[in-house]
């Protein structure tokens, strides 16, 4: 019976040896297998004398039950370090937190437009709305600009199928407006604008709040004070500085820009202003006789540029959450 137990002890120095499933059942054959070293001695046992044949079956079946146990315990073995080892290849921390679902936020220009049209409205503007693809008439010529008017060069223009054009300001709303309006009217219009133009301070696709203002009697003097008011509630100072700059655009006359001071004796261009120009209020039938107003378009982007200290206007584009978590 020494066979059996250098048998045994050599099957299992095998089953050891084997590192993965296949390797093992192929061992598991040379002992166990039709032909296998055990099964050999188990077909011997005929040739033995009759006394010593009960022994020796019993001998070789403790072997047997012996090399099956070896044979689990090694197939759980191999089964535990495939797991660890792919454990280990996925780095599972299970210390580590669950994934939350994350909260959304506002997009820091939507803040600033929301705040925009919270404060006109407490001056009694409305807010109005009109389409981003606009007609030639509604972008330019109702806005005292025709046709080869030199100052549609001012805008440079993505035009789309059918003469129509991806409106370059607000400013076709307000004819909008006063085609389906009777005066007294006090509206802003915030909005998408497009024009031909990239770099830190122009993006291609950008914002403007139109704002426009037409009743009997109403004057620069009441757009100085309504946009020096806003402004100072806007930055939440009383003594910010407003500059209003001569210059001229078609559908005004006069014409201003509006420059706010910041940082130490800077200014930056927010607005473009003035009063309707008479030759667009006829164009939608209003009598310039009779009424008269303000209008101004204003870049809210430049507000929250200023008001969140950023300096490159196209970060507000790129979706970055990073830049805009801050703003949260
Ligand atoms: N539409 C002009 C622009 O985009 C801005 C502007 C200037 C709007 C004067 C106005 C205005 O309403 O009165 O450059």
């Amino acid at each position: 019976m020494d066979d059996l137990t250098t048998l045994v002890a050599s099957a299992r120095r095998e089953f050891d040896a084997c590192a993965d499933p296949a390797a093992l059942e192929n061992a598991k054959a040379r002992y166990l297998g039709k032909s296998g070293a055990l099964t050999e001695l188990l077909k011997g046992l005929g040739k033995l004398p009759a006394a010593e044949r009960p022994a020796a079956g019993a001998a070789i079946n403790v072997a047997k039950q012996e090399l099956e146990d070896a044979l689990t315990a090694r197939r759980s073995a191999i089964a535990d370090a495939k797991l660890a080892r792919k454990l280990a290849a996925d780095a599972l921390d299970v210390s580590l937190p669950g994934r939350t679902r994350g909260i959304g936020a506002l997009h820091p220009l939507t803040r600033v437009q929301e705040r925009v049209e919270t404060l006109f409205r407490s001056m009694g503007f409305t807010v109005a709305d009109g389409p981003e693809i606009e007609d030639d008439f509604h972008n330019f010529t109702a806005l005292n600009t025709p046709e080869n008017h030199p100052a549609r060069s001012m805008q440079d223009t993505f035009y789309v199928e059918g003469g129509m054009v991806l409106r370059t300001h607000t400013s076709p709303i307000q004819v909008r407006y006063m085609e389906t309006h009777a005066p007294p009217i006090k509206i802003i219009a915030p909005g998408r604008v497009y024009r031909v133009d990239s770099d830190a301070t122009h993006s291609p696709m950008f914002h403007q709040v139109e704002g426009l203002w037409i009743d009997r009697d109403v004057t620069f003097a009441d757009l100085k004070a309504t946009i020096v008011q806003f402004l100072r509630r806007f930055f939440e100072r009383d003594d910010l500085e407003v500059r209003f700059r001569p210059s001229f655009f078609p559908f005004t006359e006069p014409s201003a820009e509006i420059d706010m001071a910041f940082g130490d004796g800077g200014w930056l261009e927010i607005a473009g202003s003035g009063q309707v120009h008479p030759n667009v209020l006829r164009a939608v039938n209003i009598d310039p006789e009779e009424f008269q107003g303000f209008a101004f378009g204003m870049g809210p982007d430049r507000l929250a540029m200023l008001r969140y200290g950023i300096n490159d206007l196209r970060l507000f584009y790129e979706n970055d959450l990073g830049f805009l978590r801050q703003f949260a």
